[in-house]
């Protein structure tokens, strides 16, 4: 057994405790050796005296009414996201109950609105302005799955930069953003709104994104406050299918799921959006430990926590409660804002009545929100963020649009590139076939906030812009992206402007064959609708929808090379695909600027460089699939016929894309990484270097990626786990040498006592160009 060293936190944690209660480390206290001492929580240094002294001073003139007020939070517009709609708006502002409204932009909307509120209401308190800003406000970016496939960390904290900055010239304050849950479950649809399935790489983005948006002063007129969701978990729902059922061992949860919400709250966020799911049995909304043990006295958060949509009034279904109790259950966990759902606004008085609450409780939440406000510079300049003159010069700009461009051509990831069928050369003709070749609204994909998708550009447009005349485009639709008319009917429910063609598939794909047959090479734009994936958007079968691969098989027997130019919202299950077209570009929706970036990458202006953030399978059935799993007893071995391994009988356990992975017009070879030492004590850094060298005929950008295994662990321990990845680029020829410094804090793991350890021993290191194609070294971590 390895000497455990102990780190920091050492937690005290009501639910957590009793499940946590069996101790698998098997360590003795004399072999404890503690090397850290206890970080305190942040919020008690940054305590702001005079902040302190406002909100005391403004609380102690407020009734209860007026403090119960604050806590509600009403939608105001056409954007909701679950069954029930915010009624009696201008009447609840009036009266002062509402602390703050979302679904509102536009600086004259929200100054006329802000006007109404401080106007009208006795002690003038302004309203927060949120809103859902996922990637990107007016310009879109692209979904935020495949922003990190970029990653590149300058790119993903710009997007964000630009998203606040149009979005506080439209009257907002505060964005329901970054969301961090990790997600394995590509069935989810909600996989698409996060940075894939990875805590390492999830926690940079988490901190990129919040440094993006609310920038190094919260008060400046162009940042605002990021909210960090959906806490917690959310992304592990059962079978994929969301609002489901979370169960989570601690073990997992603290070392897989918890870090990028714990990052993005180091960086700052100055709120917590709560999670729909249950944790351990309680729903995250009510969820004491989580919201108020592990939240706030652990991590140190000291802003303030939003509900999810009506999240509270769900609680009754979860069956925990009627309102009253639910909502007595949110106070008491730390839910300090209501959204939508009312249960404060009409429950807490009576609560505080019967004493089943005291104002002291209702203070504490309040507080939260007021200094919120304070944060913003809300009290100083209500109308701050309403200026029409800066939205007039900022939405839209073309920097912007120009950003937008360069973001989205870096997200993209090269999944198959066979006899270099790419980049396209600008002569001849393409076959441009597909019901998303010449589509617009997919383009900005959903949670596309107040993007207008007639702003988009196609990539017919797309590739019209880069290869001009020189280039005959013949088109056809060739399939619908679906041809279910219930789901038809539900996507367009919600905006999704799908229009069924009449034809038939086999007239549709007989048409896109003869385009194909008259035309040098073809581009196939195939994917899902945009809202495929998303909220309440959950798929279980993960193929192309519709007739589009019979369309894709027709095709191909035309015998011309065939270009597949994906988009879609989540990892598909394309082995059919990978098996049969020469190229396949990921593009994901990409935003306002999609086709201009997908032309760019398809005529090699830009030479693509993202990779998978999300693991990609063969099929279906082999979800959950991740590259950091653990190993088993019985690990396959590759012997087909050994029967008494881990695997399914039908498919192996392999993936089609691992995570990581991501194609380049030209090539980088890898030298053998070389570590400083061999073996070092439990306090040292180690330094990996290695050299890559660009060996084909491109310059162009490369993901080097660093993944340590720690071989015996006190609890098992994942296959590998990324702990550094360096974006570098490569003229043609041109070698580089990276270095990661690999750092005690990276070889920490929690054990079974929620303990931070490090504990000497082996340790393997890989370092390549995906999770699967790495070359390995090791070291010892001395006792
Ligand atoms: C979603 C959140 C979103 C909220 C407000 C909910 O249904 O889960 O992600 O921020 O609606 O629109």
């Amino acid at each position: 057994m390895k000497r455990i060293i102990r780190t920091a936190l050492v937690m005290s944690i009501g639910l957590a405790s009793t499940q946590c209660s069996t101790s698998q480390t098997g360590s003795t206290a004399q072999e404890t050796q503690t090397v850290a001492s206890t970080t305190a929580p942040a919020s008690a240094a940054v305590a702001d005296p005079e902040m302190k002294k406002f909100v005391d001073d403004l609380l102690s003139k407020m009734t209860l009414d007026e403090k119960i007020g604050q806590l509600n939070l009403v939608s105001v517009g056409f954007d909701v996201t679950g069954p029930v709609v915010s009624k009696n708006v201008d009447e609840n502002i009036r009266k002062g109950n509402v602390g703050g409204v979302f679904n509102t932009y536009t600086p004259i909307a929200a100054k006329k609105l802000q006007e109404f509120a401080v106007n009208n209401t006795r002690l003038k308190i302004p309203l927060l302005f949120g809103y859902d800003v996922i990637h990107g406000h007016r310009t879109i970016f692209p979904i935020p799955l495949g922003l990190s496939a970029s990653w590149d960390m300058e790119t993903v904290e710009r997007s964000a930069r630009i998203a606040a900055d149009e979005a506080s010239a439209d009257g907002l304050n505060w964005v329901y953003s970054p969301m961090v849950d990790i997600a394995r479950d590509a069935r989810w649809g909600r996989i698409a709104e996060g940075a894939g399935e990875d805590p390492y790489l999830g926690s940079e983005i988490a901190r990129a994104m919040v440094r993006g948006y609310q920038g190094d002063d919260l008060t400046k007129e162009n940042t605002v406050m990021a909210t960090v969701k959906h806490f917690a978990l959310y992304g592990a729902s059962e079978a994929g299918r969301d609002y489901n059922t979370v169960d989570m061992s601690m073990n997992r949860m603290f070392n897989e799921y918890l870090p990028p919400y714990k990052a993005a709250i180091e960086a700052g966020a100055g709120s917590v959006m709560t999670s729909f799911n249950e944790i351990n049995g309680v729903p995250a909304t009510g969820n004491r430990w989580l919201m108020t043990e592990l939240l706030r006295d652990q991590w140190g958060f000291d802003g303030f926590v939003v509900t999810d949509y009506t999240a509270i009034n769900e609680m009754i279904a979860h069956g925990v409660g009627d309102e009253a109790k639910v909502g007595e259950l949110a106070l008491k966990a730390g839910s300090d804002m209501d959204m939508v759902g009312e249960v404060y606004l009409n429950n807490l008085r009576q609560s505080v009545e019967k004493g089943n609450l005291t104002e002291e409780d209702i203070n504490t939440a309040v507080r939260r929100i007021l200094e919120a406000k304070y944060k913003l510079g809300l009290f100083e300049d209500p109308y701050r963020y309403a200026d029409e003159a800066r939205a007039k010069n900022t939405i839209m700009k073309p920097e912007y649009r120009e950003a937008a461009r360069d973001i989205a051509r870096k997200s993209m990831v090269l999944l198959k590139n066979e006899k270099q069928v790419l980049p396209l050369k600008k002569t001849g003709s393409i076959a441009l076939i597909g019901p998303l070749a010449n589509n617009q609204r997919d383009l900005i994909g959903n949670w596309s906030g107040a993007g207008d998708w007639k702003q988009a550009v196609s990539v017919e447009q797309g590739i019209k812009n880069v290869a001009g005349n020189s280039v005959k485009i013949n088109y056809a639709k060739g399939a619908n992206i679906t041809d279910d008319e219930q789901m038809i009917k539900r996507l367009n429910a919600h905006g999704g402007e799908l229009q069924l063609d009449k034809r038939n598939a086999e007239q549709m794909i007989a048409e896109a064959v003869k385009v194909a047959q008259k035309s040098d090479v073809i581009v196939a734009v195939v994917g899902e609708s945009q809202g495929m994936s998303g909220e309440a958007a959950s798929r279980a079968d993960i193929t192309l929808p519709g007739q589009q691969r019979e369309l894709l098989k027709a095709l191909k027997k035309t015998g011309k090379p065939m270009v597949v130019v994906l988009m879609n919202g989540r990892p598909l299950a394309l082995k059919w695909e990978d098996e049969n077209a020469d190229a396949i570009l990921e593009t994901w929706f990409a935003g306002t600027e999609a086709g201009n970036a997908i032309a760019d990458v398809l005529f090699g202006s830009y030479n693509p460089s993202g990779k998978l953030t999300a693991t990609f399978p063969q099929v279906v059935g082999q979800i959950p699939l991740y590259y950091n799993h653990k190993n088993t007893g019985r690990p396959f071995n590759g012997e087909l016929l050994n029967k008494y391994t881990t695997r399914y009988m039908d498919v192996t356990n392999e993936p089609l894309y691992p995570f990581g992975y991501g194609l380049s017009y030209t090539t980088f070879k890898y030298s053998p990484p070389q570590l400083s030492k061999n073996s070092i004590s439990p306090n040292e850094n180690v330094e990996v270097t290695v050299q890559v060298q660009n060996t084909g005929n491109y310059d162009g950008e490369e993901v080097v990626q660093l993944y340590v295994q720690d071989v015996v662990g006190s609890i098992t321990r994942p296959v590998k786990e990324l702990k550094g990845f360096q974006k570098i680029n490569l003229k043609k020829g041109e070698s580089k040498t990276v270095t990661f410094t690999i750092e005690p804090e990276d070889l920490k793991f929690y054990n079974n006592d929620l303990e931070h350890v490090l504990e000497p021993g082996e340790f393997k290191v890989y370092v390549g160009t995906n999770s699967r194609d790495v070359q390995e070294a090791g070291f010892t971590v001395t006792q």
